[in-house]
């Protein structure tokens, strides 16, 4: 099946290219600003804040899911107000979305542990965009699934694996986020 990978140039999104192809799917993948060296069946520059190309992107891969793998970081535009556009285009076409969002949607206070009926109580920019793009896209789209993740380990070099290891450091308050 035709997998569109929102974000396919980054750090999890490369990575859902490499596993997709290897699983035998086709992938169809999307960056904002420069492809990176993983190999999908093809590349698509989007941006989430253009809802004209966002809908065209989509039309043009036909695919059978979508998979949004983007990160805007604190810029509310592209991780509240982006997820939410690219809900509405693929409820338009029934097609089921999967969003990654992060456990930065939580404030960390009065428990260590969290399930899925917790509401989110984020504590920064970043965490804040993510819980609103989580609520609206779950309100538009029946068939979309919000998968959060905590810190994704890799090759040590995604941005928040080294902004972890910065704040470990003291070298850095995490302003960013
Ligand atoms: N990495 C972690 O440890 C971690 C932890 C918890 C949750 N998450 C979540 O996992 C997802 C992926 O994170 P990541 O670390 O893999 O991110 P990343 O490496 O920073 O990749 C971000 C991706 O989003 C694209 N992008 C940036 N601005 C965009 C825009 N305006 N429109 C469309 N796409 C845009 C980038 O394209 P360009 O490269 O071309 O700019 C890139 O493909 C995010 O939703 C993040 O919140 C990650």
């Amino acid at each position: 099946m035709t997998i569109l990978i929102v974000g396919g140039s980054g750090f999890l999104g490369s990575e859902l290219v490499r596993q997709a192809k290897a699983a035998g799917h086709t992938t169809v993948a999307t960056y904002a600003t420069k492809p990176c060296n993983s190999i999908p069946d093809a590349w698509r520059r989007l941006d989430l804040r253009d809802a004209e190309s966002l809908d065209s992107v989509v039309a043009d891969a036909q695919p059978r899911v979508v998979i949004n793998a983007s990160s805007g970081r604190a810029d509310w535009a592209i991780t509240a107000e982006g997820p939410v556009q690219l809900a509405l285009v693929t409820a338009k076409r029934g097609t089921p979305l999967v969003h990654v969002s992060t456990d930065a949607v939580f404030s960390g206070a009065g428990t260590a542990r969290y399930d899925e009926s917790r509401l989110p109580d984020p504590v920064t920019p970043y965490g804040a965009a993510k819980a609103a793009a989580e609520t609206g896209i779950l309100a538009v789209h029946p068939k979309a699934v919000v998968a959060r993740t905590s810190l994704i380990i890799g090759h040590g070099l995604s941005v928040h694996e080294r902004l972890v290891h910065a704040l470990a450091a003291g070298t850095t308050d995490g302003a960013l986020y």
